[in-house]
Parts: structure tokens; C-alpha cells; sequence
């Protein structure tokens, strides 16, 4: 796939290009990544991209002209536009999903105080990271590139993406690395067990009780079969004795 990035801070992707997971999926030509300048699209004698609202107001509004060339330049019959914003909807994982399957995403970094209204209309959906609100559209267009990168084929190893929280509808279970004993606190025995199946059936009745602690309310969605309600009642009587 193709994400192309819309910012007037380009500086701000450059450590992100160079993670490995970034790196390897552009080795690996799962996808291609273009970050383009806004400011290089500014015409006129001050070549200004933001400008003060109209009205009155503090900050600044980035203007459409500069915006919408930069838009245009990028865009294909292929592409989905989406602009960094706290008014749109929120992201979950089901979302990164449906944009990891686009063959062209364009992310729009608003910054200041937002863009020019009218350039909305030419901009095909809103995307908010949660209910806060940032200084500029980067940070969210990271975290959106960060959640949608990893699930393409091939970038990961595979299997890996499918027992994360939030792919299952659970929260993921506890993961432990050698030491086996660190200052007395040992790893639970069954991963020592080399038991693949008594393993499997230990993980998932931890992410169940962790979900049912920690996330009631992804917990109240979750369908629970009678066999993992049987689960999750045997290990919280076995924690209650
Ligand atoms: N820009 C400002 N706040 C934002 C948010 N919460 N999500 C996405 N873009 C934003």
C-alpha cells in the first residue's frame, strides 16, 4: 500500500522512517511512504500556508489553497483522504484494519487551530485518535501509520498480529522472558512445561481475567462460550481458595 503524509513539519516522520518495523516494510515493498511538504505548495509573494480567522480568533487556520494543491498532487482514483482530526471518529483496530486493505492512504496533519472549512468537502473522512485534543495532526497520523503498517501481510511474522489485544476482543495474556526467577518471583510453572496445550489453555484464561479486570466494558461485548466460562470460573475459584 501507499500512505502519503500531508504536514507542514516533515522533520517529525524522519525517526519513524527509520524504525525497523517501518524500514522493513518498505524493504519488503509492503508499502511505500511519501511525506510531502505543505509548504512547498504555498504560493504568492509570502508564500504563507496559515493565516488568522476570519472573524477574530486566536491561532492560526491553514489556508485551502496550499492545502488542496498539495492534496491534488497526491491524490489517484485510488486513493482514501483522511484528515487528522479531533472530530472525527475515533480510531479502534477494526478501523486500522479497513485502511491497511486501501491501496492509497493521504493523511492530512491540520495544525494551529485547524484548516480552512471549506477545504472539508474535498477531504474524503475524519479520523480522531481519542477524546483529546493535540497541538497538530502528526502524533495522530504516527499512531495511525504505527496501527496500520504492522497488519500487512508480511511485516510482521506470521500469526503474530492475530493474538493481540483488541484483534481477539480480548486484552492480550501476560508474556514472561528468562530470567525464570527474578529475585524470587518466578514465571508461572506451565510455561516451563514445554505443555503446548495446557500453555494455550493457560494464556487464554489469563486474557480472560485480565479483559474482566481491567476492560469490563470490552469484556461486556466479548461472547463468552461455555467452555470459557467454565475456564474463567475454575481460575477464580482457584485465586478465591
Ligand atoms: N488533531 C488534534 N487533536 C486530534 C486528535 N485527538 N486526533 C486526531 N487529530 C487531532
Amino acid at each position: 500500500m501507499k500512505i502519503s503524509v500531508l504536514t507542514m513539519f516533515p522533520k517529525f516522520f524522519e525517526s519513524f522512517l527509520g524504525m525497523p518495523l517501518t524500514k522493513r516494510s518498505v524493504e519488503k515493498e509492503k508499502a511505500e511512504i511519501e511525506i510531502i511538504d505543505i509548504k512547498s505548495f504555498a504560493k504568492g509573494s509570502f508564500r504563507n500556508i496559515d493565516d488568522s480567522p476570519y472573524g477574530g480568533g486566536k491561532g492560526m487556520i491553514i489556508r485551502c489553497q496550499p492545502l488542496l494543491d498539495a492534496l491534488e498532487s497526491v491524490r489517484t482514483e485510488n486513493s482514501t483522504s483522511y484528515l487528522m482530526s479531533p472530530k472525527g471518529k475515533v480510531l479502534s483496530q477494526k478501523k486500522a484494519r479497513e485502511l491497511s486493505r486501501k491501496e492509497h492512504i493521504i493523511l492530512i496533519c491540520g495544525h494551529y487551530e485547524g484548516i480552512d472549512a471549506r477545504a472539508e468537502k474535498y477531504i474524503d473522512e475524519q479520523i480522531s485518535i481519542g477524546d483529546y485534543v493535540l497541538s497538530g495532526g502528526e502524533s495522530a497520523a504516527l499512531v495511525i501509520m504505527d496501527s496500520v503498517i504492522r497488519l500487512l501481510d508480511g511485516v510482521l511474522r506470521e500469526g503474530s498480529a492475530d493474538t493481540e489485544t483488541h484483534e481477539s476482543g480480548l486484552l492480550e495474556y501476560p508474556q514472561y522472558t528468562r530470567p525464570s526467577d527474578y529475585n524470587g518471583d518466578r514465571v508461572p510453572e506451565v510455561l516451563l512445561s514445554g505443555d503446548d496445550k495446557m500453555i494455550d489453555i493457560w494464556r487464554h484464561t489469563q486474557s480472560l481475567l485480565l479483559t474482566k479486570k481491567y476492560r469490563p466494558d470490552m469484556f461486556e461485548r466479548y461472547n463468552l462460550s461455555e467452555r470459557e466460562k467454565k475456564l474463567l470460573e475454575e481460575a477464580e475459584a482457584s485465586t478465591s481458595d
